[in-house]
């Protein structure tokens, strides 16, 4: 099977994408898949990508990057907190992609791995373009991208589903806080662009006076913003796999992260350059509450009508509610990222993980 894997891309997420790229590349059994790693520069170029995927990962706090200055493409260690400055991508700047990179990733393959986190990618867009060139792909459709790309929309889709959400508040373009959703939403709030991952952009706001600022930390990446209540409880995180032969979606054991010393929540550093983090995979969770996070999750994926994976994300607080945080439909698939590590709890491991995500698409 030769398989494109495609990563990098137009979003801050663009280096947290390269390494789940290296993972993926390295778990793929060569007697079955033949991989063609296709680059996407922060500008929008395709490329070829050369040389070993053990270059795709994080070293000394760095992060890989896809670049064609040399028209080789090359990857680059790039610091991650210029990445969370990045702003949103400016559709002027996009230069024409390679040809042949592109040419190779939409009709020279029998499939693709769309290993892509965030804006261009994980939201709809490259999912459109090999719908057009008939192309199968790894993952959800257009819609499914589209709308848990947007918080807001996965949100919505959910409470019509049934599915508890907390409370929150929309901030579109000119927007600011009324008063009275000051007092509905209480403090700490946490600030979020409505559309992006790995937490970039994201501040818990815990006065007033430091919200203007977040809000803007957040516009900087996507002009519709969120603030949620906080919610004060447990992390826990369930991975989704579509059902084999057109049955049921499949959860995965659940995972608690804990973040201990040093950082306020979940941000950027804890989940990929401190060892600031717990993991319990599976979470110390009653099994009542895990079944009911796992039926939750697997609700979530059909509320947004999912195909082949996605990690939901949740809330437990400690009277027992089950709140939906957000869907990934491309969740990282790093060395240290839940959605491998909770399957692999169920007996799947990576390369196997990665094999079945593939096949899946062409049976
Ligand atoms: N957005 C990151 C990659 C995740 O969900 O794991
Ligand atoms: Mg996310």
């Amino acid at each position: 099977i030769r398989v494109a894997v495609v990563f990098g891309g137009r979003s801050p997420e663009h280096g947290i994408s390269c390494v789940s790229a290296g993972s993926i590349l390295a778990a793929l059994d060569p007697d079955e898949f033949e991989a063609v790693p296709v680059g996407i520069t922060r500008e929008g170029r395709w490329v070829l990508v050369a040389g070993d995927a053990g270059q795709l990962a994080i070293a000394d706090r760095r992060l890989p990057e896809i670049t064609d200055n040399s028209g080789e493409p090359v990857m680059l260690p790039a610091d991650p907190t210029r990445a969370a400055l990045l702003p949103a991508p400016d559709p002027d700047a996009v230069v024409a992609p390679d040809a042949p990179a592109v040419a190779l990733a939409v009709s020279g393959v029998d499939v693709v791995f769309p290993a892509l986190h965030g804006a261009y990618g994980e939201d709809g867009t490259i999912q459109g373009l090999l719908e057009m060139a008939g192309v199968p792909y790894v993952g959800a459709g257009v819609f499914a991208s589209a709308a848990a790309m947007d918080k807001e929309f996965t949100k919505k889709l959910a409470v019509a589903a049934g599915i508890p959400v907390g409370p929150y508040a929309v901030l579109r373009a000119g927007q600011s806080l009324p008063p009275a959703e000051r007092d509905r939403l209480g403090l700490p709030v946490f600030v979020k662009p409505s559309r992006a991952g790995s937490s970039f952009g994201i501040s818990k706001v815990t006065d007033w006076a430091a919200l203007d600022a977040a809000v803007a930390a957040a516009r900087a990446i996507d002009t519709k913003v969120l603030v949620e209540a906080a919610i004060v409880g447990r992390e826990i995180e369930c991975g989704v796999l579509e059902g084999e032969a057109g049955g049921a979606p499949e959860a995965s054991p659940i995972a608690e992260v804990r973040v201990v010393a040093a950082h306020d929540f979940y941000d950027f550093e804890a989940k990929y350059l401190d060892d600031s983090c717990e993991y319990d995979v599976p979470a110390r969770l009653s099994e009542e509450l895990t079944r009911r996070v796992q039926e939750l999750a697997c609700q979530a994926f059909d509320a947004v009508d999912c195909a082949g994976l996605a990690r939901v994300d949740f809330f437990v607080t400690d009277d027992g509610q089950v709140l939906l945080n957000e869907i990934n439909t491309m969740p990282g698939f790093t060395p240290t990222s839940m959605f491998p590590r909770m399957w692999a709890a169920a007996g799947l491991e990576y390369p196997k993980l990665v094999a079945r995500l593939i096949r899946s698409p062409l049976s």
